[in-house]
């Protein structure tokens, strides 16, 4: 059981770096431009990208969404994430802790990241159907403490474990199980979806259980319908065939921002390719944006320093943004629809 995890989290790595492999749909931004401001009436040098997560404040809103754990290469690409997430003051999502949870000896390719990010925000990731079921509450807690992770992020994934052959596909109960958790766990439970995306109707019901944050995690970039069906063999053929009608299944990340009405906390990830893509999620009422594939290459290597450099040109696209459009504080930016023009 644990070695099929520690393979499939390595196929993952492989697999998802095919950009070819990515959704053929957009996660609609680029039907989104700024309106050009050439009277800002501010000064590039007041313009703060700074904010408050979880009641600390990072240097600009960016979550380095959940990827991986739990298998000797994440080790380095584990410490590498956590260096540049602490170096430029944005928030880091670490991949499934299973892996961890069932296996002691894999713990250290998570515990890595708190080594390496000892006061940026960290935040453990497990599956619904974990905490349903297989996982106690205590142990999950316990390895959070040992992680000193800010918070918790639950994963729906259904249709990705769907089209594993070796899915766990037991989806009743799963609002039930958030429910309890979010009365129960010691840490903030936040709530996403994989790259398939959280609906307007699934945003209510979650808030209905109780829970604050939610992360769109939309269609539009990584598509791990398409990464599953890479996985299937050919004696899997229906399944196989099948996900081909599913390869563009979901919701892309700036249509659920349009019509999303909330006061919960949103973080939008889900196919933000480009930097300004990130201003963007925000101005359309994202408080937070999430980036997985567009950082996993530069995060297998081993030039952190790049990575670095990768995450602060995001940052400076922010702030030049926020200048392009005459605001200078991030509270400023969040829900702001009026910046933005739609190109129909
Ligand atoms: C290699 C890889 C592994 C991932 N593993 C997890 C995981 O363990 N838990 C999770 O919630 N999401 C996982 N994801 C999904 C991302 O967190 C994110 O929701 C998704 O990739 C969409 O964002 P993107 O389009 O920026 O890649 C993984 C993504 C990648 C690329």
């Amino acid at each position: 059981m644990t070695r099929d995890i520690e393979q499939r989290k390595r196929d993952h790595l492989i697999l998802a770096q095919n950009e070819a492999l990515n959704f053929s749909i957009s996660a609609g931004f680029d039907r989104w431009r700024f309106i050009h401001n050439a009277l800002p009436e501010i000064n590039l040098d007041e313009i703060a990208t700074r904010t408050t997560f979880l009641g600390k404040e990072l240097q600009f809103p960016l979550l380095i969404s959940s990827m991986s754990g739990g298998v000797e290469e994440s080790f380095n690409f584990n410490a590498n994430l956590a260096t540049a997430a602490e170096s430029v003051g944005c928030a880091l999502g670490l991949g499934s802790i299973r892996a961890a949870l069932e296996n002691e000896k894999v713990r250290d390719s998570f515990l890595i990241a708190r080594e390496k990010a000892p006061s940026t925000i960290i935040m453990a990731n497990l599956g619904v159907a974990q905490i349903m079921g297989s996982q106690s509450m205590d142990r999950v807690a316990a390895f959070c403490h040992d992680l000193k992770a800010n918070a918790l992020i639950i994963h729906l994934n259904p249709l990705q474990e769907a089209f594993q052959p070796e899915g766990d596909t037991q989806f009743k109960g799963a609002l039930n199980a958030i429910k309890t958790w979010v009365d129960e766990f010691p840490l903030p439970l936040i709530v996403k979806e994989v790259g398939q995306g959280l609906s307007i109707e699934v945003i209510q019901k979650l808030k209905g259980a109780g829970v604050e944050t939610i992360d769109i995690a939309g269609a539009g970039g990584s598509n791990w319908i398409s990464i599953e069906r890479e996985r299937l063999s050919e004696d899997q053929s229906i399944l196989k065939q099948t996900a081909l009608e599913f390869a563009n299944w979901g919701e892309p990340t700036a249509e659920v921002l349009e019509n999303l009405e909330t006061d919960l906390c949103v973080i939008a990830s889900g196919g933000l390719k480009q930097p300004l893509d990130l201003a963007k999620a925000i101005a359309l009422g994202a408080h937070m944006g999430g980036v997985a594939g567009a950082l996993l290459r530069q995060a297998l290597t081993d030039d952190t320093e790049k990575l670095i450099e990768q995450l602060l040109v995001w940052k400076k696209t922010l702030e030049m943004a926020m200048f392009g459009v005459g605001v200078n504080k991030i509270d400023e930016l969040i829900g702001n629809r009026s910046l933005l023009h739609k190109i129909d």
